[in-house]
């Protein structure tokens, strides 16, 4: 078993450092990692191949995620997917189809068989995504929700893009931020939102090193570290 009793929900718009984060801290906590935004592209990506109804799509496309923060794999279908879903195709189209709600029932039940089985086999997991102190896990052990001023994001998001070799000026990424947070928080179906219990935590001005810090503070003082 690793060092983390139970689920720590981590939520917020993107750009907000939140994947980054989501997985150091599973690895400093030796516990299991779960990326719901990747579940999303992977089924917006099986739509966009082949076209039709989302939701028959949702429930036949084979969406396999690891769990290890060291290595989160994503396949579609039995093929790598992990640097398709974060392409441009990708990220355009997967607002629309994680406003589908039957879309979101189906991918909601698969995260949740997946956390308890993680929490069978290890003990503990961090969870990311939009809902998840909301709807996926709202008994989660903390609820944790990330902000950031947009321009932060937008610079963030850049320089992401620029690593992973996409070029855009940091205006597109920021139009790009925000409609897709807009669209994410006016959705009728689990739109984005703090959940009530969740700790916010604005990393506009943190470094890496400064919001694990602080995650970790909060673990501690509420002894979910074992
Ligand atoms: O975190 P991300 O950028 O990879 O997420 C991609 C999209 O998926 C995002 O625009 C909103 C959606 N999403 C969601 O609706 N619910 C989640 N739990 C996670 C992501």
């Amino acid at each position: 078993w690793g060092d983390l009793r139970g689920v720590i929900a981590l939520d917020g718009p993107s750009g907000t450092g939140k994947s980054t984060v989501a997985r150091r801290l599973a690895s400093t906590l030796r516990a299991g990692y779960l990326d719901t935004g990747a579940m999303y592209r992977a089924v917006t990506l099986a739509v966009l191949r082949a076209g039709g109804d989302a939701t028959e799509i949702a429930r036949t496309a084979r969406v396999e995620m690891g769990t290890d923060p060291a290595d989160p794999a994503v396949s579609l279908d039995g093929a790598d997917v992990a640097a398709e879903i974060r392409g441009p195709e990708v990220t355009l189209a997967v607002s629309e189809v994680s406003a589908v709600a039957e879309v979101r029932r189906i991918l909601v039940d698969q995260q949740r068989a997946i956390i308890a089985s993680v929490l069978a086999e290890k003990g503990g997991i961090v969870v990311e995504g939009r809902d998840i102190g909301t709807t996926v896990a709202p008994d989660a052990e903390l609820k944790v929700y990330l902000t950031a001023s947009a321009d932060a994001r937008a610079q963030r998001r850049s320089r992401q893009d620029l690593a992973a070799g996409r070029t855009a000026t940091v205006e597109e990424t920021l139009a790009d931020v925000q409609r897709r947070d807009d669209y994410d928080s006016s959705r009728a179906v689990s739109p984005l939102r703090q959940a009530e219990d969740a700790v916010e935590l604005d990393t506009t001005d943190l470094d890496l090193p400064g919001v694990l810090a602080s995650l970790l503070d909060i673990v501690d003082s509420r002894g979910l570290r074992t």
